[in-house]
């Protein structure tokens, strides 16, 4: 018999934490969630009665946390208290590349799930089952498992001590649709080896996923499946990406390739869509965990297969950017050009290695003025982002980047548009008052495919579509 769980607590309430328990407290009425963060702003945009205030912005999960707020589901800046509660303790904190010593820019840094660790050994009075929810490097379990026993005030193993299972349970929504993930999940994957705590954890899942959709295995396939998935996933948008450049070459039009390729059923249509690059926080994070495992094994042809993956994309990017500066007669040195989108895929305010910051940066270094639209990331966060990567100084970036709420403010005597994220809405505008309102000529670069580019073409743009190439 495995042991029910009433009570449940996640550490970290981010774009990983918020939506899961979100969900877990919706479908599981009889389980009582509780969200933990030290980022005390965060916890308070969590619990805020207006729920367009949410710090995460995912379609329906406001829906989701005005039935469960208040209910069983509860955000708090009070770690210990809900550590020492739970029977079941989600670690969901961020695990980002890390930026100094041994594995510098390639290994994920450790030390927020360390510190949760050593949290959770000196809280812990009974015996917990700890999920790591994180994406991972293989392995970590070990680490955790590791601390977990050797410190606290009455380590495992010692009589009397207290007993943690560790189990992995990687998490595959993606943002943009967390939601309809989290209901839905093609499959939830459960690594560990006593089998009564994976049981618990089934049991919670099983209170709205089907029994064959959870797949239970032993600890390291799961934190590698994680890895993989990103990583074949990363790799299919860069195999795409990389015939993208071929088809402006030769005049086939890549959109019409993916159809044809994607309708062979062991090929599959998801995940060929030719874009300005991937971004977001998972795909080379975890691709470069997986080159950096690879590498310390010894596994170097390993290695370099699925480095070139982070190339391709690099390379993409680079060639986007280079372009826009190519076709503006060779400068964009005090040249206006509207960015639509900032974040790294629609339906997010999410900007993580978002393709935009990284164009942005290069035609800086051109000397361009940019302004942004993004429906929905925020002024600050733009900013933040670009101050980020160090390459100039805060006001330098501020003089020479605008952020605009309104498309055609950004569009406005500007001498080119750079899509960079495929909102819905980009389709929608009235492109002939933006042809109206720019200078002469008129060139839209669209790194998303998205725009239809005879319509845009007849208002007389020189339009220029990834993957397609240039006409006007
Ligand atoms: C990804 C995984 O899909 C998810 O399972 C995992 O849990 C976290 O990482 P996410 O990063 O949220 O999710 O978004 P995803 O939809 O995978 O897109 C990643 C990037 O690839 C985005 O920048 C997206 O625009 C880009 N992309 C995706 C393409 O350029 N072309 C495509 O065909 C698909
Ligand atoms: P992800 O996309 O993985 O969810 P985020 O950065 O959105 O990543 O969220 C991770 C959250 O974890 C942040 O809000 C951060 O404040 C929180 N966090 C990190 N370390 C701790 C800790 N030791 N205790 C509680 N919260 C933590």
């Amino acid at each position: 018999m495995s042991k029910k769980i009433t009570k449940i607590c996640c550490i970290g309430a981010g774009y990983v934490g918020g939506p899961t328990m979100a969900v877990i407290a919706q479908k599981c009425p009889d389980v009582k969630v509780t969200v933990v963060d030290i980022n005390e702003k965060r916890i308070a945009a969590w619990n805020d009665e207006d729920l367009g205030k949410l710090p995460v912005y995912e379609p329906g999960l406001d829906k989701v946390v005005e039935e469960a707020r208040g209910r069983n589901l509860f955000f708090s800046t009070e770690v210990d208290k809900a550590i020492d509660e739970a029977e079941m303790i989600f670690i969901s904190v961020n695990t980002p590349t890390k930026t100094y010593g041994k594995g510098k820019g390639m290994a994920a840094d450790l030390k927020f799930i360390e510190l949760c660790a050593r949290q959770i050994a000196r809280v812990a009075k009974d015996d917990k089952i700890v999920v790591e929810k994180s994406t991972l490097p293989v392995r970590t379990a070990q680490a955790l498992k590791s601390i977990l026993h050797n410190t606290g005030s009455s380590p495992a193993g010692k009589e009397g001590g207290v007993q943690f299972d560790i189990l992995s349970n990687p998490e595959f929504l993606a943002e943009g649709t967390a939601v309809e993930d989290l209901h839905a999940p093609d499959r939830v994957l459960i690594g560990g080896d006593n089998p009564e705590a994976i049981q618990a954890l089934v049991d919670v899942y099983a209170h709205w996923v089907p029994a064959a959709n959870i797949l239970t295995t032993n600890v390291w396939s799961s934190e590698l499946s994680k890895l993989t998935a990103n990583a074949f996933l990363a790799q299919r948008v860069s195999s795409i990406n990389a015939l993208s450049e071929l088809c402006e070459k030769t005049g086939a039009d890549v959109n019409e390739v993916a159809r044809a390729i994607g309708t062979d059923s062991r090929i599959g249509p998801k995940f060929l869509k030719a874009s300005v690059g991937f971004g977001g926080s998972c795909f080379q994070k975890d691709i470069l965990n997986l080159v950096y495992i690879a590498k310390s094994y010894g596994l170097h042809e390993v290695a370099d297969y699925w480095e070139q993956v982070i190339l391709m994309n690099d390379h993409q990017k680079r060639r986007f950017a280079d372009n826009i500066v190519t076709t503006l007669y060779n400068t964009v040195s005090g040249k206006k050009i509207a960015f639509l989108g900032w974040a790294f895929k629609k339906d997010t305010n999410d900007t993580r290695e978002s393709a935009a910051i990284h164009v942005a940066d290069y035609l800086l270094n051109e000397q361009a003025e940019i302004v942004v639209y993004d429906p929905k990331v925020t002024e600050e966060q733009i900013y933040a982002d670009l101050d980020y990567l160090n390459t100039r100084d805060e006001k330098e970036n501020r003089k020479l980047v605008t952020v605009v709420n309104d498309p055609y403010k950004a569009t406005d005597e500007a001498h080119a548009i750079a899509v960079l994220t495929e909102w819905d809405e980009f389709r929608a505008y009235d492109w002939q008052r933006i042809y109206d309102l720019m200078l002469k000529p008129s060139f839209v670069f669209d790194g998303r495919a998205v725009l239809d580019r005879e319509k845009l073409k007849n208002f007389g743009f020189e339009i220029y579509i990834i993957g397609v190439g240039s006409c006007g």
